[in-house]
C-alpha cells in the first residue's frame, strides 16, 4: 500500500486524498498538530491495516488447523490469538464467520494458478504485498511475469494493476534519467544495479509485466552460506544501485533484502535493486512518509535520502551475516553467548517468543532491542506507534535515543569481528556501517560517499 507524500519542508495544509494516513495542517496551526485530522486519518489507516491483519490471522489459523486438526489441539498462544481476533470459537457466529472467511480465502488461494502468456505456461514462485510473481515452467526461461495480488476487491485489484503499470513507467523514467547524457551521464554499458528492465505485456485485466528472471532475492539466498568476498561484492553492488537511484533524484522507499534480486551467471553474481512500488522522486530537504518495512526504518522516521542510507546499512549487515555460521534454524543469528544478546535491556521473554519468528540477525535485533525504535509493523499496535511517531517527526518532536545508536553499533562490531576478512578490511567495514547508522542524519555519509568507502577495498 503506497502512501502519498504528506509533508515536506515547504508543504502546507492538509493533503487531499484517501491515501493520506497523516495530515499536518501547518498553515492554520503553526507547528501544532491538527489532531482531529490526524485522528481521522489514523483511524482510516488502521481500519485498512486491521482488515489485512485479520486475513493474516485467518491464514495462520488455517495453517495451524492443518497440522492440529482442531482448536483444542492449538497451543495456548495460538488459541489466545484466535479468540482475540474472532471471539470464542464456541460462539456460533464466530464459527459462521470463520467458515465464510475460510471459504473466501480458499477461493482466493485457488486463484494463484498457472497463467498463460503468449502461449507459454507460467507457475507461481513468490508473492509480495502487491504482486504475484510467476516463472515460465520451462526451467531455461529467461523471464518472469508479475500479476497484481488478487485477494482484494475488484476496485483494489484495479488499483494494484495501476500500481504495477506505474512501476514500469517509473523504471523507464529512471533509466532515461540515468542514461541521459545531459543528466547523470552514466555510460550506457556501465553497471547500474537497479532492476529497471520491465516491460508491460497485454493490458486491462490480463495485464502482466515481464522482467528478467533472478535466481532469488537476497533474503532467501542469505540462508545459503556465502563467501565473505562474495558478500562484500554484493554490498558494493547494492550501494552502486542505490547511489544511482539517489543521484537520479529518487528514494527507493522500501529498501530490504527481499527487494534485492540476485542474478547468478556462472561465477558472476549480480545484485539488482528491485520493487520500485514505493519509489518516489524527492527534492533535497524534503521528507516523505516511510511506508516500507519497519525493521529497516531510520530512527528519526520519515523517508528521505539520509534515512535510506540507514536502511541500506542494515541491509548490508544482513548480507554480511550470510557469511557467518548458520544457527540451528538454518538462518543467521548472532550466537546466544554474544554480549549483545546478553545485554540486560533486551526483554528475554520477547526473545523466546520471537524464536518462533522466522526473522533473525540484524532485523530481529533492532526490533527486539528496547532502545531501538524500529517497530514490528505487522502488529496493529506497532503500526499505530509508527504512525504516531511519523506524525511527530513531521514537526520535529521525536528525538532518537543515543542508546539505539550504541546498540546497533555494537551489533555491527559483533558481526564484523566474526567475518573472515583482513583487519584493514574490518576497519573500513566497521567505520562505514557505523557512520551510515548514526542517529543524526546529518552525520551519515551520503550513499555516494558510502559507496566510495566500500570500493576502497
Ligand atoms: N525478476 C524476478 N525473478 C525472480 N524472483 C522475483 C523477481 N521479481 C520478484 N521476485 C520475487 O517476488 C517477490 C515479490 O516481488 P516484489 O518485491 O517486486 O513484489 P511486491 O508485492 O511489491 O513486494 P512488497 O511486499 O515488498 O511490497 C520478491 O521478494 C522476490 O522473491
Ligand atoms: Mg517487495
Amino acid at each position: 500500500m503506497a502512501l502519498s507524500p504528506v509533508h515536506s519542508a515547504s508543504s502546507s495544509g492538509v493533503q487531499p486524498g484517501s491515501n493520506n494516513n497523516i495530515a499536518v495542517d501547518n498553515k492554520t496551526q503553526g507547528n501544532a498538530y491538527n489532531f482531529k485530522e490526524i485522528a481521522k486519518s489514523l483511524f482510516i489507516g488502521l481500519k485498512q491495516v486491521g482488515d489485512l491483519y485479520k486475513n493474516a490471522a485467518i491464514n495462520l489459523h488455517q495453517e495451524l488447523q492443518r497440522s492440529t486438526k482442531d482448536f483444542d489441539g492449538l497451543s495456548q498462544a495460538a488459541r489466545n490469538a484466535f479468540t482475540k481476533t474472532f471471539g470464542s470459537p464456541s460462539s456460533a457466529k464466530a464459527k459462521e464467520d470463520l467458515a465464510l472467511k475460510t471459504n473466501q480465502q480458499k477461493v482466493s488461494a485457488k486463484k494463484i494458478q498457472d497463467i498463460h502468456v503468449k502461449g507459454q505456461t507460467f507457475t507461481h514462485i513468490a508473492s509480495g504485498k502487491s504482486k504475484h510473481v510467476f516463472r515460465n515452467v520451462d526451467a531455461n526461461a529467461k523471464n518472469v511475469v508479475y500479476k497484481p495480488v488478487q485477494d482484494m476487491s475488484e476496485r483494489l485489484l484495479n488499483n494494484r494493476t495501476n500500481e504495477i503499470i506505474d512501476e514500469v513507467v517509473l523504471a523507464k523514467k529512471i533509466q532515461t534519467k540515468i542514461q541521459d547524457p545531459k543528466g547523470l551521464n552514466v555510460p550506457k554499458d556501465a553497471e547500474v544495479n537497479i532492476a529497471l528492465d520491465m516491460e508491460v505485456v497485454g493490458g486491462g485485466k490480463g495485464l502482466t509485466v515481464e522482467a528478467p528472471k533472478a535466481s532469488g532475492d537476497l533474503e532467501s539466498l542469505s540462508k545459503v552460506s556465502m563467501k565473505p568476498l562474495v558478500a562484500i561484492n554484493l554490498c558494493n553492488q547494492i550501494l552502486n544501485g542505490m547511489t544511482h537511484m539517489h543521484a537520479a533524484g529518487y528514494v527507493h522507499g522500501d529498501i530490504k533484502p527481499e527487494n534485492i534480486l540476485i542474478y547468478s551467471d556462472g561465477d558472476a553474481t549480480t545484485a539488482r535493486i528491485a520493487d520500485l512500488g514505493k519509489t518516489q522522486s524527492i527534492d533535497p530537504n524534503q521528507t516523505l512518509v516511510y511506508s516500507g518495512n519497519g525493521r529497516y526504518t531510520a530512527p528519526e522516521g520519515g523517508l528521505n535520502q539520509q534515512s535510506e542510507v540507514y536502511g541500506t546499512a542494515l541491509t548490508l549487515v544482513r548480507v554480511l551475516e550470510s557469511t557467518l555460521p548458520h544457527g540451528p534454524d538454518g538462518l543467521v543469528t548472532v550466537p546466544a553467548k554474544s554480549p549483545i544478546l546478553d545485554a540486560k535491556n533486551i526483554d528475554k521473554k520477547e526473545i523466546n517468543s520471537a524464536e518462533k519468528n522466522e526473522r533473525f540477525g540484524i532485523e530481529k535485533f533492532v526490533t527486539l532491542h528496547k532502545d531501538c525504535v524500529q517497530t514490528e509493523r505487522s502488529t496493529l499496535s506497532g503500526k499505530f506507534k509508527m504512525l504516531l511517531r511519523e506524525a511527530k517527526v513531521a514537526v520535529g518532536v521525536s528525538t532518537p535515543s543515543p542508546k539505539q545508536q550504541a546498540a546497533v553499533h555494537s551489533y555491527i562490531d559483533a558481526v564484523v569481528d566474526q567475518l573472515a576478512v583482513s583487519d584493514d578490511q574490518k576497519i573500513i567495514l566497521r567505520s562505514t556501517l557505523k557512520q551510515m547508522t548514526n542517529n543524526d542524519p546529518a552525520t551519515r555519509p551520503t550513499m555516494q560517499q558510502a559507496k566510495d568507502r566500500f570500493e576502497a577495498f
